[in-house]
């Protein structure tokens, strides 16, 4: 089986982690680890996800709360505190869905959520997952506060395949964009 490639040789990767480094990385003035979250962390990753009203309408912490017992999650902790998480859905032993992603909206945009999803990728890639997906609001829905979401998941390797307004499930009038990344065989 070929290795995972590291962050330097993948065209995805913008993570701080230095070639070939193991474990904890230098974040800021403290240091971040990714770890499988447990049911002690929802709490924590719930107060996360109400800090982000632009993102998370009222309804999904319950959604959030049911899929954290059905599914897999991980959370990515910086200072001692846990500062993001992702649930994924794995739907078969090839592919796999990222359902939920979130930082602390104080600490986004200094690659907490580059650094999750790249564990997430790289243990998930390790178990033969081949394909993950990751669905996000659509460009076309003229919503500002997802162009970042978007440029995370492009900036991550996932390309978009399409595009469905309206997704079951989903209010109509919010395209829903299907974004996949498949991972090295
Ligand atoms: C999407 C999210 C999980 C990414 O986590 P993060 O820690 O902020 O991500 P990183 O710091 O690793 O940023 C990586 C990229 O995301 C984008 N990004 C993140 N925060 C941004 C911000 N505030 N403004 C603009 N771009 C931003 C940039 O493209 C950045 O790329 P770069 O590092 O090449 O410049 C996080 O920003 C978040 O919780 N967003 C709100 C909730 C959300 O959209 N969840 C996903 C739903 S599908």
């Amino acid at each position: 089986m070929s290795s995972w490639p590291r962050v330097e040789q993948r065209r995805w990767a913008t993570s701080a982690r230095e070639p070939g480094a193991e474990g904890p990385i230098g974040h800021h003035d403290g240091v971040c680890t990714v770890r499988v979250a447990s049911v002690d962390d929802l709490d924590r990753c719930l107060e996360v996800v109400g800090g982000l009203p632009d993102y998370f309408t009222p309804d999904v912490p319950e959604k959030i709360r049911s899929d954290f017992g059905r599914c897999r999650s991980w959370v990515v902790v910086d200072d001692g505190k846990v500062a993001g998480f992702a649930v994924v859905d794995k739907r078969s032993p090839q592919v796999a869905e990222i359902l939920w992603a979130a930082v602390d909206p104080d600490r986004r945009g200094s690659g907490l959520g580059t650094r999750l999803v790249e564990d997430v990728l790289e243990t998930l890639w390790a178990e033969g997952v081949r394909l993950v997906e990751a669905k996000t609001l659509d460009r076309s829905a003229g919503y500002e506060p997802y162009e970042a979401t978007i440029a995370f998941w492009k900036g991550r390797g996932f390309l978009k395949v399409d595009v469905i307004d309206p997704l079951p499930g989903w209010e109509p009038g919010n395209p829903c964009a299907i974004y996949v990344a498949p991972l090295p065989s």
